[in-house]
């Protein structure tokens, strides 16, 4: 049985906390992690939390004391993990475009880095020669992901070093004595079909010939999961086991026995969001209905963003009549959640669900119009606790300097 919140649930916690709200559900991020951890345990994987699909400390916290690492991708990220009580060896560090004072502090800092381009690596060699091993992230050129937006492995992709530019690394290599330890690859979010998993992983063995230090293959994270009814998440066992079979087969062959590394954002945190609101009027025009809801894509981004579905409910009537509705947010802005959605028929102060709120959901919300961001709240064992205050006005002001 997967971990659920139910309507009641949430419902109390709206009239509790109020609305908007991001609501996560801890067992369900446990649930996840545990079928990764228990998929892929006949091999020696490690899985670093993407976190900057959603970075509530208490979320960290507890992502930790499910013995998952941590990705990161800025200094301040970095900083967040210590603070959840990640060790620096289980923080890595996967910046991109970042100025090189950034990678100096998380080196000062002594987590694993992640180096994406060849400037970066020279500047890096020259001056720690071989003293701190790096990662290098490769870019396999695989057109992957659910979308343009969230692809980042082919080659228009401003992500990583090209597999083409092997030999130009082997220079910098040679010349500074810097030490690579690993190669990564990320080559998209929402990545269902496990064979471009093992695309890449060929990939990477292909590379590996040219650093003889390495002890991981960081294969990045991108497993989809389910947004829409009749989507399924991708094959976890299936991919475990393939991945083990190409690491035997690739151990065999190289005489080489490395670690497997993964970096689960959405898979770790997605299905555990909902993100409640209140409609706040039903408007009907000549072309449709309108409901309008308190929120909008200064809360959640990604319907206005990626054209991303989120599965919605209206949670204050269960019963089975359904119309059609354009759910819109009350943004001066074009801000449609979802066009023609069959709901139960809704009215004035119902409060809906958003699916699928958990990962780049609050992440990625603003204070667009001078709206405030909502408050978060993390349901454990049963028990809702608030992890984050809704904002209030003053915050629209905090940093603003009245000359
Ligand atoms: N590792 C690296 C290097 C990444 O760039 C990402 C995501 C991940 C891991 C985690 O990917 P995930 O498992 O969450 O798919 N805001 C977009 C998604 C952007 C993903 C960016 N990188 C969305 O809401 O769909």
């Amino acid at each position: 049985m997967s971990e659920v919140l139910s309507h009641n649930q949430l419902t109390a916690i709206a009239n509790e906390f109020g609305t908007p709200v991001y609501i996560y559900h801890a067992e369900k991020i446990a649930e996840q992690y545990n079928k990764l951890a228990t998929a892929f345990k006949k091999t020696d994987t490690r899985f670093f939390y993407a976190c900057k699909a959603l970075s509530n400390i208490n979320v960290l916290k507890l992502v930790q004391s499910l013995g998952a690492s941590l990705d990161c991708v800025s200094i301040n990220e970095v900083k967040l993990g210590f603070m959840a009580g990640f060790k620096k060896e289980n923080i890595l560090f996967t910046p991109n475009c970042v100025d090189f004072t950034e990678i100096i502090e998380a080196k000062e800092l002594g987590v694993i880095i992640n180096i994406d381009n060849i400037p970066t690596l020279e500047q890096f060699g020259n001056k720690f020669g071989s003293s701190y091993p790096v990662c290098v992230r490769l870019n396999p050129h695989i057109m992957a992901g659910g979308n343009l937006k969230i692809s980042t492995g082919h080659i228009d992709s401003k992500f990583g070093i090209s597999i083409h530019q092997m030999r130009h690394i082997e220079r910098v290599v040679k010349s500074t004595g810097i030490i690579v330890n690993g190669i990564h690859m990320h080559t998209g979010s929402e990545i269902k079909d496990v064979n471009i998993f093992l695309q890449g992983l060929d990939i990477m063995f292909l590379a590996t010939s040219h650093f003889p230090n390495l002890e991981f293959i960081d294969l990045g994270g991108g497993f989809k999961v389910p947004y829409k009814e009749d989507e399924i998440e991708i094959d976890i066992n299936l991919l475990a086991n393939k991945v083990a079979e190409a690491f035997k087969k690739f151990e065999k062959e190289s005489g080489k026995k490395l670690q497997i590394w993964f970096e689960p954002g959405k898979f770790l945190v997605s299905e555990a969001g909902y993100l409640v609101v209140k409609t706040n009027v039903i408007k009907q025009t000549p072309a449709t209905v309108f409901a309008c809801v308190n929120s909008g894509f200064n809360h959640l981004i990604r319907p206005m963003f990626y054209d991303a579905y989120h599965r919605i409910e209206n949670i204050s009537n269960k019963k089975d009549i359904q119309r059609i509705y354009t759910v819109v947010g009350n943004i001066c802005e074009t801000d449609t959640f979802a066009l023609d959605r069959k709901l139960t028929e809704i009215k004035e102060g119902d409060l809906l669900v958003f699916y699928n709120a958990g990962a780049y959901g609050f992440e990625m919300s603003s204070n667009f119009n001078s709206r405030l961001k909502p408050a978060e709240v993390l349901v454990k064992n049963g028990k809702p606790i608030l992890i984050r205050k809704r904002d209030v006005f003053e915050d629209l002001l905090r940093n603003q300097v009245e000359a």
